[in-house]
């Protein structure tokens, strides 16, 4: 079932959400609803807070379903080891419209339970690092313009708050 997509300002976007205690069928039918979400968006990654629960479970598919190995499930993420630095132009399905330049990890290990549990490690670079920092951002509360500062961080939450006045939001 495609949800819908909270938007920047939706409290459940920023507050770091918890840990899944069990792999239980609603967690599986929560993890099928986000991989359809994303692919309807379109996107190349969705975190479990995006779509108002508060759980640690992000999705990833840089191809957005064109290949089915792309697909990869996160439940309780962790870092093993993150190194390096990049600068690239990065967007968000919940701030549509916006795009701004955020500062990433080159290089990226994340580790967590499949959607069968079993433990799974990853090595991420370029685009598959910035993905993997940007969803694990999302379970500790944090979106990207919360990453931003000065005034490219004020231009971006000036012109949200216009649009939520406006109820364009
Ligand atoms: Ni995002």
């Amino acid at each position: 079932m495609i949800r819908p997509i909270l938007r920047y300002g939706a409290g459940v976007l920023h507050t770091p959400a918890g840990p899944v205690d069990a792999i239980t069928p609603e967690v599986l039918s929560l993890v099928d609803d986000m991989i359809a979400t994303m692919y309807a968006a379109p996107g190349i990654g969705l975190a479990a807070t995006q779509i108002g629960v508060p759980l640690r479970i992000f999705v990833v598919d840089l191809s957005v379903g064109r290949t089915t190995t792309d697909l990869m499930v996160f439940i309780n993420p962790a870092w093993v080891e993150r190194d390096g630095m990049q600068l690239e132009e990065e967007g968000c399905l919940s701030v549509p419209g916006f795009n701004a330049t955020v500062a990433r990890p080159a290089r990226a290990i994340v580790r967590g339970l499949d959607r069968d549990g079993t433990s799974r490690e990853v090595e991420g670079t370029g685009l598959l690092a910035r993905a993997f920092q940007h969803e694990m951002d999302h379970l500790d509360g944090q979106v990207f313009v919360d990453r931003l500062r000065g005034l490219q961080k004020d231009l971006i939450t000036r012109k949200i708050r216009k649009l939520t006045k406006a109820g364009q939001w």
